[in-house]
């Protein structure tokens, strides 16, 4: 097992009705002003803004709005969040969406206490603890934000799409009502499972042996996630299937999933590329399509480690030979996104051969050369990838 460190400070407000105490547990903590941030229309058209605004009302709490928080956010919006929490002295940020929103927010709150500009932070990685607390009511899982460390900002002028790591942006309170989700389009829900099961996968396959506690842990979130998956999209208003779900979203990118380990991440990079090219490109959707390349890329480096993984996610029948059976979970993990309504090639998400080339400088720049853990990649072998996902 490898030496790791692990912090996790968020308090989870979970089950029906919780966004009711967003007031009361924020005044609770001191917060006196809030940025009250959300999307484009969904928490607005539910009448959920409004019931949160009213909470903060009734609990004292000042509020300044900013909506409009597009899906692979950007860093316009950001800016703009900054200047109103320097402008009006806000004490707490409080993300009402999911993974978009809660990524602006935590920009934000880095941002706000810097006088230079706030994508300094992405591009140096300077660590900061003088962040504004977070506070979050997810709509979706899928990013797993709501207790994370990380974010991920687009900065379309530079044509970037780039993370930052810092346990000060963590959420401090997360509140987690599955009703909410039950309005989610199936392709969302969809999209949510994909990147869900996918931070496991980014934690499981690295270049570390078996850590049986972590391995564990990480594997029966793989098998709930796969297990509450038809459930959750043939039921969308099946509250238990959706509550399994949500919390399982936060359990597979808090980050116990993966400690003890490298994980490797090379996925994510890929991915990340293909939503800055076209914001419109869903996260998981892009993943569906990126994760079953790369595994059939590099699974030679291990393929016991595939198999093992096939036979206890999948359920699939060891037959002697680590090589079919490491390919056979490969297969299963294309079908599985598959049969969610996931994409399967990067045409169907309306990427082209001549779109690699103009991925690979930003990916360089935002992964370096070599990444990944499980096989160490160059950017001839990110090419190779792109071509197999076609
Ligand atoms: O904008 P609105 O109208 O709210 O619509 C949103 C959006 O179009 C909609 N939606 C959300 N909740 C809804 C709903 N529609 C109906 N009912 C509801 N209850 O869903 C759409 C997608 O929302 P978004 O926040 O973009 O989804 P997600 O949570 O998948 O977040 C994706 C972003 O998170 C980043 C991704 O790269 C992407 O930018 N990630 C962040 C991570 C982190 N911070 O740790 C890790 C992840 O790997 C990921 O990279
Ligand atoms: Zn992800």
């Amino acid at each position: 097992m490898e030496d790791f460190e692990f912090v996790s400070p968020t308090q989870f407000v979970f089950g029906h009705g919780v966004e009711k105490q967003v007031g009361a547990k924020l005044a609770e903590r001191g917060a006196k002003r809030v940025l009250l941030h959300f999307g484009g229309q969904s928490a607005v058209a539910s009448g959920l803004i409004d019931r949160i605004k009213a909470a903060l009302d009734d609990a004292g709490i000042e509020q300044v709005e900013l909506g409009g928080v597009r899906p692979n956010p950007e860093i316009t919006l950001v800016r703009e969040g900054i200047a109103l929490c320097k402008e009006h002295d806000i004490d707490w940020v409080l993300a009402v969406g999911g993974g978009s929103v809660i990524d602006s927010a935590k920009a934000i709150a880095v941002g706000a206490h810097y006088d230079g500009d706030v994508w300094d932070f992405f591009e140096t990685k300077r660590q900061t603890d003088d962040v504004l607390p977070i506070a979050v009511v997810l709509t979706i899982p899928a990013a797993g934000s709501e207790a994370s460390k990380n974010m991920v900002v687009s900065n379309d002028e530079l044509g970037l799409k780039s993370g930052y790591p810092n346990n000060a942006q963590r959420p401090k309170l997360a509140f987690m009502n599955p009703e909410l989700t039950f309005t989610l389009p199936p392709y969302q829900t969809a999209a949510g499972l994909t990147d869900m099961f996918c931070h496991l996968l980014e934690r499981f396959f690295d270049d570390v042996g078996a850590v049986p506690v972590t391995d564990n842990l990480n594997l029966s979130l793989m098998r709930t996630v796969r297990a509450e998956a038809p459930c959750v999209l043939a039921e969308t208003d099946n509250y238990d299937a959706r509550a399994n779900v949500m919390w399982a979203g936060m359990l597979c990118h808090q980050g116990l999933a993966g400690v003890g380990r490298h994980e490797d991440w090379a996925t994510h990079g890929l991915e990340h590329e293909l939503s800055a090219l076209d914001p419109d490109i869903t996260h998981g959707a892009g993943l569906a399509v990126m994760f079953p390349a790369w595994m059939e890329y590099v699974y030679s480096e291990n393929p016991a480690r595939f198999a093992f993984y096939g036979r206890e996610v999948f359920g699939l029948a060891s037959t002697g030979s680590a090589e079919d059976d490491a390919l056979s979970a490969i297969d299963e993990t294309r079908s599985f996104f598959a049969s969610l309504g996931m994409p399967t090639t990067l045409c169907e998400l309306g990427i082209e051969e001549d779109d690699i080339e103009r991925m690979i400088p930003t990916l360089k720049e935002n992964k370096g050369e070599p990444f990944g853990s499980f096989k160490k990649l160059t950017m001839d072998d990110a090419r190779e990838i792109y071509r197999l996902a076609l």
